[in-house]
């Protein structure tokens, strides 16, 4: 890929995670919106002058614009974790992946999106079960693990290195799937994302998300961080009240990420989408 290319990517990525649209940008740099289109294609780059107020407007600073370092570096709080040997989730896939393999047996051919990979132990699960897997995940040494893993169990998966804040579907998957992982969604980007998640869903097909929920009686996590934001009970459900709901279900679990015994309220849930009959 083309350096403007990049350049495009990085403009578009960090427009989508403010909520910007082009043509808001184009107002405010007083350019058409067509030249935000062209840049984020890469088949142009802003004027020098442009520079200091684009990166002003998009939160960074120009060198990070030009080069993107720093901008796919730390972005996930796990990344000192993921470049440990370890696996800091372990490899035994999760209980809600096991369900959904259940639910899609009968399927052949069956695609699917794990959103927010970590270092790959459902998405490699997933693959191993006959899916064409899709792992989007923004950690970088997260998706070395993943690389790495699927190597050595010999089942691949395709990694798409991207934010899940305004990443644009291009294609409808079979299975929308996420674990312990929307809680980065902020408040007023839920919505869109969940109604985005639910268009690119083929007939048939299952949305399967855990999320972490706020309960009163449970102490926040140790390594919860200030971009996560919890849900509410039945939070989930609401987002899924016009498809079928296969399995929901709320547990306080025990964790003991960052070394500290805690606990979790979480909420899974399994939604089919069903064709309008009428
Ligand atoms: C709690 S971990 C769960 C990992 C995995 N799903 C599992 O259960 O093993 C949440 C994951 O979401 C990833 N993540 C956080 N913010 C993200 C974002 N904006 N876009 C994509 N992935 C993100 C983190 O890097 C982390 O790997």
């Amino acid at each position: 890929m083309s350096n403007d290319n990049k350049i495009g990517q990085r403009i578009a990525l960090l427009r989508k995670q403010r909520g910007y649209t082009q043509e808001q940008i184009s107002l405010t740099l007083n350019v058409t919106p067509q030249a935000v289109s062209k840049w984020e294609k890469g088949n142009a780059l802003p004027d020098t002058p442009l520079l200091p107020p684009l990166a002003k407007v998009l939160g960074t600073s120009i060198d990070c614009l030009l080069t993107g370092d720093s901008l796919m570096e730390k972005v996930s709080p796990y990344d000192g974790d993921y470049k440990k040997e370890e696996y800091y989730w372990g490899l035994q896939h999760s209980l809600l992946a096991e369900q959904t393999v259940k639910i899609m047996q009968d399927k052949a051919n069956k695609s699917l999106l794990d959103i927010g990979s970590g270092e790959g132990r459902d998405a490699i699960y997933f693959a191993k079960c006959g899916f064409q897997v899709d792992a989007l995940e923004i950690s970088t040494p997260g998706i070395k693990k993943i690389r790495q893993y699927s190597q050595a169990a010999g089942y691949e998966v395709s990694i798409l290195q991207a934010d899940m804040i305004g990443y644009e579907l291009a294609v409808a998957y079979d299975v929308i799937y996420s674990h312990g992982s929307l809680q980065f969604l902020p408040l007023e980007q839920r919505q869109n994302h969940f109604d985005k998640y639910k268009r690119y869903t083929n007939i048939g097909g299952l949305n399967a998300h855990l999320i972490f929920v706020e309960k009163p009686f449970i102490k926040v996590a140790p390594d919860w961080e200030k971009n996560e934001f919890f849900y509410l009970s039945g939070d989930l459900a609401k987002y899924y009240y016009d498809w079928e709901i296969l399995w929901c279900e709320e547990q306080i679990v025990d964790c003991n990420s960052a070394g500290i015994p805690h606990q979790h309220a979480v909420n899974s849930i399994i939604a089919r989408k069903i064709e309008r009959t009428f």
